[in-house]
């Protein structure tokens, strides 16, 4: 079985082809990087540069798996939560590669696949995931993979948003999330008092917004080293993600963690948490660094997913772009 994925929800255009397994025979991102000189995505470039690269992508990820169209089995693309306009261009190539092939078309929820990426991995139920990424900032309850609950949110900017302000604040390029990194392995941890607003490990709702502007008055008064406030803010933000997501595991009885989404290749996130993993006994899942941010094999292993717990499971034409997802169950299939 062949399945062709495709992921265009935000800035960067993901193509994959996968087997029944979920292993990718070839897979490829192409990232817009012009959005780096506005200091942020600006969604009508972004969606004209999808149109412009998509198809080529497509022929390249086809020729590399050594397939073509007419071979594809299964197609899938992101349905949302995204930019509308970005949505639409992957969304709408593939439902119309599905409709004239005659194949099997399943549009697919872009949180959902993010923790999808673990899919063909040792998970064991129960478990609990954290996605971090630039526009979310999630705590799953998972007795399955279709099982899938929400335990909290944010209440205002997503941990990425947070480390992409703290960013442009030292003047650094968008997004941010990977400079902070680097520049915080030279600084002190310590350096700086930063607050840690909703810090109660037990209540799985974060808020960045209150840790952004001490961040920024902290610059300002200008008497600290862009490494050792990149420190401090990275430690804050690594040990609320972390406490919360570990409480809610410990409580829950969860076998395994996972953590998905651009946030989860912060090296000290990563580290903090296989170290507080291994005490509890629990396993740890962490993205290789590539699949961290958006892809299109974790769209494919999502729609395998669906595939495998009803060999039906199909989205109507009908099935249309969402900006956001709201709701308590989290599906791979978003219609
Ligand atoms: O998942 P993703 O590629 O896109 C969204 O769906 O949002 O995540 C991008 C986010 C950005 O905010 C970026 O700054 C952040 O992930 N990021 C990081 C690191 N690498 C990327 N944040 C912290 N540390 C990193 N090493
Ligand atoms: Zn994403």
């Amino acid at each position: 079985m062949k399945l062709l994925a495709v992921e265009t929800s935000c800035d960067d255009s993901a193509v994959a082809v996968l087997d029944e397994h979920g292993t990718a025979a070839a897979e490829l991102v192409s990232s817009q990087l012009i959005h780096s000189t506005h200091g942020g995505v600006v969604p009508e470039i972004a969606s004209r540069l999808h149109m412009s690269v998509l198809p080529g992508l497509i022929t390249e990820v086809l020729e590399m798996s050594g397939t073509s169209l007419h071979n594809i089995d299964v197609f899938a693309a992101t349905a949302g939560p995204g930019l509308t306009g970005s949505l639409l261009v992957g969304l709408s190539w593939t439902k119309a590669a599905a409709f004239a092939l005659k194949k099997p078309f399943l549009g697919i929820n872009h949180l959902a696949a993010h923790l999808h990426i673990h899919y063909n991995s040792a998970v064991e139920f129960p478990a609990v995931a954290l996605l971090a990424s630039g526009g979310h900032t999630m705590i799953f309850h998972m007795l399955s993979w279709e099982e899938c609950f929400l335990l909290g949110t944010t209440r205002d900017d997503a941990a990425g948003e947070a480390f992409d302000k703290t960013a442009k604040l030292m003047g650094l390029e968008y997004p941010g999330g990977k400079a902070i990194d680097l520049l915080a392995e030279k600084g002190d941890p310590d350096a700086v008092a930063l607050p840690s607003p909703l810090g109660s490990k037990k209540l799985p709702e974060f808020s960045f917004s209150g840790l952004k502007t001490a961040v920024r008055l902290v610059w300002e008064q200008g008497n600290v080293s862009p490494e050792d406030l990149s420190a401090s803010f990275r430690k804050t933000v690594c040990n609320l993600l972390v406490s919360k997501t570990m409480y809610q595991a410990g409580r829950l009885e969860a076998k395994s963690v996972l953590i998905a989404g651009g946030v989860s290749a912060n090296s000290l996130l990563r580290s903090s948490f296989n170290r507080e993993c291994k005490k509890r006994g629990m396993s740890f899942f962490m993205p290789e660094i590539k699949h961290t941010m958006d892809n299109a094999v974790m769209v494919g292993r999502a729609a395998l997913s669906a595939l495998n717990s009803d060999p039906l499971a199909c989205s109507d034409y009908s099935c249309n772009t969402f900006p956001r997802w709201h709701g308590k169950r989290l599906s791979p299939l978003s219609q």
